[in-house]
C-alpha cells in the first residue's frame, strides 16, 4: 500500500502523520470482495453477516475475539486449486497456514493432499482422516521420533532438507523394512519479492540444499544409493505472499536443469517436481492476487517449456498453497474496548485481542484492513490504529486504517483475511486465551477449535 499522506485530514489531525495508508475509502461501510470471504455481506440492518449469520449473533454465541471461517469459501477455493491443476498434478494444502480436524476433512472431501511440517501437524492430519499416502512431511530439522512416526504411518513423501536427514530417513525406513518415497528440497537462489523472514530460496537461509555449488547434485547421488529411499523428485519453495510469477519461472528453470543433470549422470528421469506454495492474497484493496487457474496455467507452461528444452518427459507437478486457500476465508471479530485520540497523530482503538491472535503485523509489518461490523455509519473517516491489550507497544493489529469517527466502545470491528498464519501462530502472551475458530455455512455456525480456558493454561503449570 502507498505510504502517501491523505490530503483530506482526519478528525484529529490537520497534518497527517507518516503511515501506510492511502486515501480513506469512498464508502467506509463497503466490503471489498477482494479481501472478504465469499459469503460476507451486510444485512438489512447494516450488520456484517457470514454464511447467513450476523456478527452480533455470532459474538453473543461465541464471544470475542474469535475467528469466523466461511466453510463454503474454503471449499470453493480448495476446489478451484484442485480443478485448475487437474488430474495430472497434486495440490498439497500447507497445514501450517491453519490446521484442524475439520479442515482436514474438508480438504479430503475436496480431493486435496496435505503438507505437514511437524509431528503435531501429522497427528492432526491423521486424526482428521487424511490418508497417509496423501500427506507430505516437511521440515528442516525433523526429529527421529517424527521421522519414525511418518514412515510408520506410511506418508506419501518426506521432503529431505539436509544431508543428515537423507541418512536418517534411509536408516529408519530400512530398519522397518520399508522404502520411503522422498523428494529433495533444493535452494534455487531466487530472491522472492516478499518480507525477508518469509523468503526461502535465496542462498543465505536455513531451508533446503543449495543448487548452485553442487550440493544438491551430491544429495541426489547419495539418496539414489540408499535402499531405504525412493527418490521421486525435487522440491523448491521460494517464499510466501508472492505476486510476481517470475520467481517461480527461475525456480522451475533451475529445478528442471537439475533433473536434466540427474538424467545425464544417472540415467534416471525423476517423475515429480514440487514448486511449493507462496502465492499472495489480498489483505487490502491494493493487493491484486492471481486466480488459481492463471497460476496453474503459468506454472504448467513454464515446466513443460523447460522440460521440452531439456528433452525431458514433463514430470508430475505438485504445489503447496496454504495462505491462498485459507487466508481470505476467515476474519477476526473484536469488540472495541477503549478509544484514545492523540492530537495531531491518530486515534488508538484498543480491542480485546491483539498480537496473541495476530502476530503478523508486529512480525512482518503486515497490512490489514478493518471495518465497523456491528452497524453502518455515515460519520466522517477517522485515522485509526487498531491495537491489542498486551503489554507491548508493538501490539498492533492494523497499523493504519480509517473507521467512522463515531466509533464507540462496544462496537464490533472485523479484520478480514486472517485465515492464514493467525490462529496457527497465536500465542498465550500475557496468558491470553487463544480464540476459537468457528465455521459458518448455510446459517449454521459451529466451533471447530474451541476457545482456550484458564484451566487449559493452568493444566500445564506444574508445582
Ligand atoms: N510449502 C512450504 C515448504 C512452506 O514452507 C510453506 C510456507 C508453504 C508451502 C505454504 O506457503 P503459503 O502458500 O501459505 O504462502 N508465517 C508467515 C508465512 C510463513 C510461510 C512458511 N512456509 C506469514 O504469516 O506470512
Amino acid at each position: 500500500m502507498s505510504r502517501s499522506a491523505h490530503p483530506a485530514g482526519p478528525r484529529h489531525a490537520d497534518v497527517l502523520p507518516e503511515g501506510h495508508y492511502s486515501a480513506p475509502p469512498a464508502d467506509l461501510n463497503a466490503l471489498d470482495p477482494k479481501v472478504w470471504a465469499q459469503t460476507v455481506t451486510r444485512d438489512a440492518q447494516g450488520v456484517v453477516t457470514v454464511g447467513g449469520i450476523d456478527v452480533k449473533t455470532l459474538a453473543e454465541r461465541f464471544g470475542t475475539p474469535a475467528y469466523f471461517i466461511d466453510e463454503a469459501d474454503f471449499r470453493t477455493r480448495a476446489r478451484a486449486w484442485r480443478t485448475a491443476f487437474g488430474p495430472d498434478a497434486d495440490v498439497f494444502y500447507a497445514g501450517k497456514a491453519f490446521l484442524s480436524r475439520a479442515v482436514v476433512r474438508w480438504l479430503y472431501e475436496e480431493g486435496l493432499n496435505l503438507d505437514v511440517c511437524s509431528g503435531g501437524e501429522l497427528s492432526t492430519a491423521l486424526a482428521g482422516g487424511m490418508p497417509a499416502d496423501r500427506i507430505a512431511f516437511h521440515g528442516n530439522n525433523k526429529s527421529v521420533e517424527e521421522i519414525t512416526k511418518a514412515v510408520e504411518a506410511g506418508v506419501g513423501r518426506i521432503v529431505l532438507d539436509s544431508f543428515q536427514e537423507i541418512v536418517r530417513v534411509a536408516h529408519i525406513a530400512s530398519s522397518m523394512g520399508k522404502r520411503q518415497r522422498v523428494q529433495i528440497r533444493v535452494t534455487v537462489g531466487v530472491e522472492a519479492h516478499t518480507h525477508e523472514f518469509i523468503a526461502t530460496a535465496h542462498e543465505d537461509q536455513k531451508f533446503g540444499i543449495p543448487l548452485a555449488d553442487g550440493q544438491a547434485a551430491e544429495a541426489v547421488r547419495r539418496a539414489l544409493q540408499l535402499d531405504g529411499l525412493e527418490l521421486i523428485g525435487i522440491h523448491s519453495h521460494i517464499g510466501s505472499q508472492i505476486f510476481d510469477m517470475s520467481g517461480f519461472e527461475v525456480a522451475a528453470h533451475r529445478v528442471v536443469g537439475l533433473l536434466r543433470d540427474i538424467r545425464d549422470e544417472h540415467g534416471v528421469e525423476l517423475p515429480e517436481i514440487d514448486l511449493g506454495g507462496g502465492l499472495g492474497i489480498a489483505y487490502t484493496s491494493d493487493d491484486d492476487p492471481r486466480e488459481p487457474h492463471e497460476i496453474a496455467k503459468a506454472l504448467t507452461e513454464i515446466v513443460s517449456r523447460e522440460c521440452e528444452g531439456a528433452r525431458l518427459r514433463t514430470p508430475r507437478i505438485s504445489v503447496e498453497p496454504g495462505r491462498a486457500i485459507v487466508g481470505p476465508t476467515a476474519f477476526t471479530l473484536y469488540e472495541v474496548g477503549t478509544i484514545k485520540p492523540l492530537q495531531g497523530l491518530r486515534t488508538y482503538v484498543s480491542v480485546d485481542g491483539g498480537m496473541s491472535d495476530n502476530i503478523r503485523t508486529a512480525l512482518y509489518d503486515a497490512e490489514y484492513s478493518v471495518c465497523l461490523a456491528s452497524r453502518t455509519s455515515d460519520a466522517e473517516p477517522m485515522l485509526v490504529r487498531i491495537v491489542g491489550k498486551h503489554c507491548e507497544s508493538g501490539d498492533i493489529v492494523v497499523r493504519d486504517a480509517f473507521l467512522p469517527a463515531d466509533l464507540a466502545p462496544g462496537d464490533l470491528i472485523a479484520v478480514p483475511a486472517t485465515g492464514a498464519y493467525c490462529r496457527s501462530m497465536a500465542s498465550n502472551y500475557n496468558h491470553a486465551l487463544r480464540p476459537p475458530v468457528v465455521a459458518v455455512s448455510d446459517s449454521d455456525a459451529r466451533v471447530i477449535v474451541r476457545r482456550e480456558t484458564e484451566d487449559d493454561l493452568l493444566r500445564l503449570d506444574v508445582g
